[in-house]
């Protein structure tokens, strides 16, 4: 669902301090578009939980239907319907598939926990908040459960925030917030546009698990932010509320094993090629529409720098968003050139098989939507990165994001026009011999349920 552009900064009103984008200007050129030096032994901040808030234990194990045989199509909601056992179980699946801890990865010398969705250095700043007709909830991860935090019925409120309001009553709203310290420690100021892009992952995650469950959701960028963080109970010093998707009722989650099996290529990449048809099958999915309440001034274009693609020369091509085709753009240019020589991510990309990149303008909407463009553009770079890694997951395909582009060298690598710069990269190929060894916490699906004792 795409609606008419807003004046400048608006959400309700224009936030106080909007300055039409040179705010937002200062800080890309400062901090968004310059790889930090990161510092790898900094912690993130505690997840987010509420002492003495009432724990509700979603149904364990949460389970996938069979694959749907034809369309699904939204249930029709009733507003008299008495809470149901499987709107829970609905619910609970897909939590788990947002934001669950569902996977242990023999990684690095050790085991680390993982999620469905990848995020920046794996500091994972993103909360969910739930609120259906039994009240508002906030999701904890690691327990699978959800904490009570009212029993009022806050989705009007809540709907009444976004600007403009869905067309529908919604029946749930998902808020996507951000602990704002989450990877400040580790990333310096970059970590607020890292947050960003966290955000449209969750957001992108979020939109696919409730279009797989019929419930025709849409993902809101432009809402009172103030006002939604303090409905939450929210320290705005802290955590912010950078999303917000709403939804009809949720039906079950369409089984697709690659939602829980989507990782990160830690092991590396085969020397293999891979054929022209599986890369431009990941760019087809990723381009698809993205329900957001907003109509972006320019979108994001997608490249394709190949190394190793059957049938396609190496070098950099741009994605036809007409026709899907991919357009040479320069012979030559080597995936490497778009990371800081001597880097993991030039090593990386020589490994791979080719590296997709996202590109935006800033420079399109700060007059339409003020600074809030930059967040807005981020996430649906971040939207379009856990489609990408999602995309390669069903294609058998090893993926991994990379943020940590040189954005100059790569701009000039893509011949990107002026006004139009890198956001986000994702590599792809083969993965290494059989992948990190991986075991499965909350499901399998398709098979039995994980053993509980
Ligand atoms: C926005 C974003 C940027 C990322 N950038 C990098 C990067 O620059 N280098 C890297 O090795 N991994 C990067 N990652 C991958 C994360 O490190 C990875 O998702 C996280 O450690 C969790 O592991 P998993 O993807 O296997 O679940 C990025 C992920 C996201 C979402």
């Amino acid at each position: 669902m795409t609606a008419p552009a807003p004046a400048a900064g608006s959400g309700t009103r224009p936030p106080s301090d909007e300055t039409g984008g040179a705010a937002a200007r200062r800080y890309h050129a400062r901090y968004g578009s310059v790889l930090p030096a990161i510092d790898p032994a900094a912690g993130s901040t505690p997840p987010k939980h509420h002492p003495g808030a009432r724990v509700l234990p979603l149904p364990y194990p949460p389970t996938f239907p069979p694959a749907p045989t034809a369309d699904r199509t939204s249930p029709s909601p009733d507003p008299d319907l008495a809470p149901d056992p499987r709107d829970l179980e609905h619910l609970g699946a897909l939590l788990a598939l947002l934001n669950g801890v569902t996977r242990a990865d023999w990684t690095d010398g050790r085991v680390r926990a993982g999620r469905p969705v990848p995020s920046g250095g794996g500091t994972y700043p993103g909360e969910v908040y739930v609120a259906t007709s039994s009240g508002l909830c906030h999701y904890l991860p690691a327990a699978h459960a959800l904490e009570l935090l009212s029993e009022t019925d806050l989705r009007a409120d809540l709907a009444g925030a976004l600007s403009p309001p869905p067309a529908a009553p919604p029946e749930v709203l998902l808020l996507i917030s951000s602990r704002l310290g989450a990877n400040l420690a580790r990333y310096g100021p970059f970590g607020h546009r890292l947050q960003a892009l966290d955000t449209g992952v969750l957001a992108g995650q979020a939109l696919t698990l409730l279009e797989s469950a019929g419930a025709a959701p849409t993902a809101h960028a432009l809402f009172a932010q103030e006002h939604v963080g303090r409905l939450l109970g929210l320290d705005a010093e802290t955590e912010r509320v950078h999303a917000v998707v709403t939804a009809g009722r949720p039906g079950p989650v369409a089984s697709d094993a690659a939602l829980p099996n989507r990782r990160t290529a830690r092991s590396g990449y085969e020397p293999a090629p891979v054929p022209l048809a599986q890369v431009l099958g990941v760019l087809d999915r990723a381009a698809r529409p993205v329900a957001l309440d907003h109509t972006p001034p320019a979108d994001c274009d997608l490249y394709v720098v190949a190394h190793r693609v059957t049938g396609l020369a190496p070098g950099c091509h741009r994605r036809d968003p007409r026709t899907g085709r991919l357009v040479p753009v320069a012979d030559g240019v080597s995936a490497r050139e778009l990371f800081p020589a001597g880097g993991p991510g030039e090593l990386a990309a020589f490994e791979a098989a080719c590296a997709v990149v996202v590109t935006g303008s800033y420079e399109a909407g700060y007059p339409v939507y003020g600074d809030r463009w930059y967040r807005m553009l981020n996430l649906r770079a971040g939207v379009l990165g856990q489609r990408i890694g999602l995309a390669a997951a069903r294609t058998g395909l090893g993926a991994g994001l990379r943020c940590d582009t040189d954005t100059g060298a790569a701009d000039a690598a893509l011949r990107t026009p002026p006004d139009r710069t890198t956001l986000l990269a994702a590599l792809l190929g083969p993965e290494r011999g059989a992948g990190t060894p991986s075991h499965h916490l909350l499901f399998r699906p398709g098979g039995p349920p994980p053993p509980t004792g």
